[in-house]
């Protein structure tokens, strides 16, 4: 399950020169970021506790890493949350974000990636953003560009962004001493869900007591990858909704992605939202202290009905606004690599 991760340098470049912030220096060995997969809890607490000082600083005193450097957003699949976040990060960190959007580029006439990637290059472009369809396309493009990539979903393989931005919603949230070992559990297409993959690396990286559960269709090989986490990570899967969110901390939908709903054994829409739609009084009654989580876009009525959505429990709009501190915090990291 593990995809081509973040690939690590060993060189140790110090956050407090990026940043000018934060007092201890710290090691961030990455290059890009691909993946949470080979992040360690260092460097998970690294990025967390400056996306502290990014939301601190960013409307009074905000650290410019970034100053005059252009910074490529290339979304070839729609997106809003991550799309905006990673554009307003990289202006609030003093960059020039440039935007292309596959439909109306060169892409539509037949031009491959990378040499979309080195066009961008030659323009100037010295941090990139990538958005694909393609699981692994974030990884080829950073073998063909010179500067920082940031991986904002491909594919099912890695949403590595988002994850950093659950994990520090849930500390925000339920604070580090709860956070440490709770029972935050993940409900629903797993299988298809590149933001549930890269929450398992990271969630169990930090100790979280994690559970997936959903439809045994959505579920399919998560097993095997739970044996195969190291022993002191704790990730279980069950195809008992009941089980997976009794006493959780926190719950997670996933989006229910129509397009794959109808095929291979997978519930109607209707069907789903009768056995696992995260309803106030399924929550009420099996995990009456957790919040709710949800990467968006919401399916209102199928994963989550509007009630819950909008909600006390809902920390959705949380996790949105903490995209833009989370993802200044990984620009600033990456940004000592930008020429
Ligand atoms: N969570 C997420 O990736 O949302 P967008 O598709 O709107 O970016």
């Amino acid at each position: 399950m593990s995809g081509s991760g973040v690939a690590g340098s060993g060189s140790g470049v110090g956050v407090q020169g990026a940043v000018d912030g934060p007092s201890s220096r710290t090691a961030w060995r990455h290059p890009h970021l691909l993946d949470v997969d080979t992040l360690s809890r260092d460097e998970l607490r690294t990025v967390l506790d400056l996306a502290d000082t990014m939301a601190d600083r960013r409307a009074a005193d905000p650290p410019r890493p970034l100053a005059g450097r252009t910074v490529a957003t290339l979304f070839a699949e729609p997106s809003t949350r991550t799309r905006v976040s990673f554009e307003l990060a990289a202006r609030a960190l003093g960059g020039d974000p440039v935007s292309l959007d596959a439909e109306s580029s060169s892409l539509a006439k037949g031009e491959s990636l990378i040499d979309t990637v080195r066009t961008l290059e030659a323009l100037g472009a010295r941090m990139l953003v990538v958005r694909h369809a393609r699981s692994g396309a974030p990884q080829l493009a950073s073998e063909h560009f010179s500067g920082p990539v940031l991986n904002a979903g491909d594919g099912w393989h890695a949403h590595p962004s988002q994850a950093l931005l659950d994990l520090y919603t849930l500390r925000q949230v339920l604070g580090a001493e709860r956070l440490a070992g709770a029972k935050v559990c993940i409900v629903g297409d797993v299988l298809h869900s590149r933001v549930a993959r890269s929450d398992i690396w990271a969630l169990t990286c930090w100790g979280v007591d994690l559970w997936i559960t959903g439809p045994a269709v959505f579920l399919r090989g998560f097993d095997a990858w739970a044996r195969a986490l190291p022993g002191d990570r704790k990730l279980t899967v069950t195809g008992d909704l009941v089980r997976g969110i009794e006493g959780a901390a926190a719950v997670m939908a996933l989006r229910v992605q129509r397009e794959r709903l109808e095929g291979a054994g997978a519930p109607s829409e209707a069907a789903y939202a009768a056995r696992w739609g995260l309803t106030e009084e399924r929550l009420a009654r099996h995990a009456p202290d957790a919040i709710v989580m949800h990467p968006g876009p919401v399916n209102e009525g199928v994963e989550l009905p509007p009630d819950v959505v909008a909600g006390p429990r809902s920390v959705i709009t949380r996790q949105v606004a903490n995209g833009v501190p989370v993802r200044m915090a990984a620009m600033a990291l990456l940004a000592e690599r930008v020429a």
